[in-house]
């Protein structure tokens, strides 16, 4: 891959890097994306049914199974070269902010230090009703209930209409409009509000930088897009921005 050498400059020069990623960062950890022919879980999949306040009102075992089904994958999978490759670049830059969409929390697993998780995190559970995060729970009814409420237990993550957590999201808007040079890694650009941070930080004169095999809404302004897989198209870039 080959990478501008102007580009390589700007990352180099970086004050503050912001980071996006989506599902495709974890893709070649075996994680299914969501938007893909084929493959992506949406394809498959009804999100109206399996990621909603409503579907889980309606059948909360279904979804409770969904998700314990998708837990038990992402527990089985590794970081892969892109998520390393993020671990690495905030070493090299003097201020640093990663922000993701994904609820597989294996930037975590890989070793970035601070995570802004948009969109929740899989591996934790919470209660329907008070919203309070629970570590233990008995498994002999499904879902299992709070010990304190008795209401459902639910994964910890947004579903379809649900309110992003505040702090989280303005941390991610704050450091898309400080930044100097700003990555989307592997994602469709297609669901706001996460969508709108690259043009945040646009507006606010970052080199704004698209990493993903295909076209998205994002790569008509983004300065730069790279073609290929995040593994690949972070590793090329780090290496030319900071031979060794
Ligand atoms: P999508 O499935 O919409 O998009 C995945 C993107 O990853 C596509 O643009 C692919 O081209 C790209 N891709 C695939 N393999 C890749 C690779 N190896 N390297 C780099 N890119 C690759 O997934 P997201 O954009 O993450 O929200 O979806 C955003 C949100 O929609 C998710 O967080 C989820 C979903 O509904 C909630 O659940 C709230």
């Amino acid at each position: 891959m080959n990478i501008p050498d102007d580009l390589a400059e700007a990352l180099r020069n970086a004050r503050h890097v912001a980071v996006l990623t989506g599902s495709g960062i974890s893709a070649e950890s075996g994680i299914p994306t969501f938007r893909e022919a084929q493959t992506g879980l949406w394809e498959r999949y009804d999100p109206q049914q399996l990621a909603t306040p409503e579907a889980f009102d309606r059948d909360p075992e279904l979804v409770w199974n969904w998700y314990t089904w998708r837990r038990e994958l992402v527990e089985r999978a590794e970081p892969s070269a892109g998520h390393l490759a993020l671990v690495e670049l905030e070493t090299l830059v003097p201020d640093f902010t990663l922000i993701t969409q994904n609820v597989d929390g294996l930037h975590g697993r890989a070793g970035s230090s601070r995570v802004l998780e948009l969109h929740g995190n899989i591996t934790r559970t919470k209660c329907s009703v008070e919203g309070v995060l629970v570590e233990k729970y008995e498994e002999d009814v499904t879902p299992p209930v709070c010990a304190n409420c008795g209401a459902p237990l639910r994964p910890d993550v947004v579903w379809f209409g649900e309110v992003l957590p505040a702090g989280v999201m303005k941390d991610a808007a704050s450091a898309a409009r400080s930044c100097d040079l700003f990555l989307s890694v592997g994602t469709s650009s297609l669901v706001y509000p996460a969508a709108g941070l690259p043009y945040e930080a646009l507006m606010h004169g970052a080199t704004v930088v698209e990493v993903n095999p295909d076209e998205t809404p994002l790569s008509a302004e983004a300065h730069y897009s790279l073609r290929g897989k995040a593994g690949d198209c972070l590793l090329a870039l780090i290496t030319t921005a900071f031979p060794s």
